[in-house]
């Protein structure tokens, strides 16, 4: 049944609930549009038979088995030489799509196939790596998420300055010409992984590095490039969720990234590494995740935090973040709390708690994953006749 569209009058500034036309019973599934295009996206949506569509990847399992939960069905957007390996587990999966490359997404066929699903798209932490930025942020599929945010977190300048106007703590950030007094990282564009990142302790180290990097094209100048005072400490990487529709921010759950070879860099004893003077370079290559417990004493600010964030987001990027999000830090010896970036997504290391966490245990009291949570706000939003609140 799709009686959605019908129910929906055209009024210059988007669409608007048409009481009288409503057969009795049916609000339960009418959604009132106002305002823009992509929230009009979902016009035409049959909501009793919604489905929750991401790309096989990442945190894909875990968002199919969340939605599962809550009763939605689910699309595995999924490239070709993958697609043996996720339908292990197509009793999570109602629908394949299957591409030949990801850069297809936004074939009107595809986007065709998603919207005659009724499908919602949950972008993760590799949807715009893999799609582009220009998919990613204009796909007419409704997304379950922040779509302007995607622009600011392809520039790490941007993403820094948001955390900074948030009010969160940084590590200080330098600019070319600054005198460096201490170690720091740098950052190339892009480089997701950390693959080309290098330390370095003064101005002419980097400098020495940057031209290098020119010559070899990997950078077209200085300005391409983020320098931060490496915090020595450990790190630490919250997960949140900000539903709208509670108006609330929750803590889900904290990890660890492991990485190498830094991680890997600490078995060796200092006398050993020294004289390697840094052959290997430390490099930030995820590999996986460590759950990760904090002291209570530190939550309120790690909460305080994740509430600046959405915040700030609401205004600089209203309406702001929708679900899940990450703050990646170094705390210190100080106890203090450096945010080095963000993600505007669900992160990988909520795998970690597809049985729920021992924060969202708190909150929920039954197993509640990161991607169930998402799938719950839509439920929640749908119930409500709130769900231009969780989609852009
Ligand atoms: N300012 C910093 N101080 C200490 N370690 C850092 C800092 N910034 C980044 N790192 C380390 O480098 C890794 C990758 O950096 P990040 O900015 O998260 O880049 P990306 O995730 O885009 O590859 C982090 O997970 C962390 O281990
Ligand atoms: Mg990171």
């Amino acid at each position: 049944m799709c009686l959605a569209h019908h129910l929906f009058v055209w009024k210059e500034w988007g669409w608007e609930k048409k009481d009288e036309v409503y057969p009795k019973g049916v609000e339960s599934y009418v959604y009132v549009l106002r305002g823009t295009y992509m929230r009009g996206l979902v016009a035409g949506y049959d909501l009793e038979r919604l489905s929750i569509a991401t790309l096989a990847s990442h945190s894909s399992l875990q968002i199919f088995h969340g939605a599962k939960m809550e009763g939605f069905r689910t699309v595995a957007i999924v490239v070709k030489d993958r697609l043996w390996f996720y339908e292990q587990f197509k009793h999570l999966i109602d629908y394949f799509i299957v591409l030949n490359s990801w850069g297809e997404l936004c074939r009107k066929d595809v986007v065709e196939k998603l919207r005659s699903l009724n499908a919602i798209l949950v972008p993760h932490g590799s949807y715009v790596e893999y799609v582009g930025l220009d998919c990613a942020e204009n796909i007419e599929v409704p997304i379950f998420g922040l779509r302007k945010l995607f622009r600011v977190e392809a520039d790490q300048k941007a993403k820094m300055e948001l955390l900074q106007r948030a009010g969160i703590p940084t590590p200080k950030i330098y600019r070319i010409d600054d005198d460096i007094d201490r170690l720091v990282i740098v950052k190339l564009p892009g480089a997701k992984g950390g693959k080309g990142y290098f330390l370095a302790k003064s101005k002419d180290e980097v400098v020495e590095r940057l031209k290098k990097y020119i010559k070899e094209g990997l950078i077209k100048s200085f300005d391409d490039v983020i320098i931060q005072e490496y915090v020595i400490g450990v790190t630490a990487y919250y997960h949140y969720f900000y539903s709208p529709i509670l108006n609330r921010v929750e803590i889900l759950g904290a990890d660890i990234r492991y990485e190498t070879n830094v991680d890997g860099l600490r078995r060796l004893p200092p006398k050993i590494s020294i004289n390697l003077d840094l052959e290997p370079e430390p490099s930030f290559v995820v590999v996986g995740n460590i759950p990760l417990v904090l002291r209570e004493s530190l939550l309120p600010r790690i909460l305080e935090y994740g509430i600046k964030f959405v915040e700030e987001t609401k205004r600089s990027l209203p309406p702001g973040i929708i679900g899940p999000f990450c703050l990646e830090s170094v705390i210190n010896d100080n106890m203090e709390i450096k945010v080095f970036e963000f993600s505007g997504r669900i992160v990988a290391g909520t795998n970690i708690y597809i049985n729920g966490s021992p924060y969202s245990y708190l909150y929920w009291n039954e197993p509640m994953s990161t991607s169930r949570r998402i799938a719950r706000e839509i439920k929640l939003a749908i119930d409500r006749n709130e769900l231009e609140k969780v989609l852009t």
